[in-house]
């Protein structure tokens, strides 16, 4: 199974799979790492351990229509079976999804449809709700919603902030997400 993971940030996430990969634990193909903007650390630690990436930049375009059409063009090039948002800070259109036959799975640090869009973890806090978690999806045009496939709830400690409970969600989203391409991974390989 061929896998292009889309990154805005710091890949922490993307970091994991990388592991599992080299580890041997997860059998997928990196076959690029692409960022919608220059600069990230996503992208820097992937073209360090060796994985092609590209970026195309969100500002460079004139409108987001031509800025889908080129990302939907890079991506293709490198052939996927699944197209990963990793920390992706982006919405990309159906097109860009239709040509990779719907295959876009998204990870998100809260229990969806809880919470979506890019302050999930802000957002459960401000709510004060006790409990929230991380999704891992099929992601469809929307903000952070199509067909769920796994999800873990994660607890709100007592002064919690931002920053503390989504490195925690993160620590989970991470095996989430690698777990999640374990088994597409192994169905990929099964006859059926
Ligand atoms: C993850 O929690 C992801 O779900 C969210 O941003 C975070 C990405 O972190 N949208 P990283 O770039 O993988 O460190």
């Amino acid at each position: 199974m061929r896998i292009v993971v889309l990154v805005s940030g710091t890949g922490s996430n993307l970091q994991a799979v990388i592991d599992a990969v080299r580890a041997g634990e997860l059998d997928v193909e990196l076959a690029a790492v692409g960022a919608d903007r220059p600069g990230t650390y996503g992208v820097e630690r992937s073209a360090a351990a060796g994985i092609p990436t590209f970026v195309v930049d969100f500002k460079a375009y004139p409108d987001r229509a031509a800025w889908n059409a080129a990302l939907t063009e890079a991506v293709a090039g490198y052939r996927p079976d699944v197209v990963v948002s990793s920390g992706f800070m982006r919405i990309v259109s159906a097109d860009f999804i239709d040509a990779f036959g719907g295959k876009y799975l998204n990870t998100h640090p809260a229990l969806l449809p809880a919470f979506p869009g890019a302050h999930g973890v802000r957002d459960a806090l401000a709510y004060g709700v006790k409990v929230t978690g991380c999704t891992v999806h099929w992601a469809d045009a929307g903000v952070d919603t199509g067909p769920i496939i796994a999800q873990e709830a994660v607890s709100v400690d007592d002064g919690d902030t931002e920053e503390t409970l989504h490195e925690r969600i993160k620590t989970v989203e991470r095996r989430l997400l690698v777990s999640t391409l374990k088994s597409l991974a192994a169905g990929a390989k099964s006859p059926n």
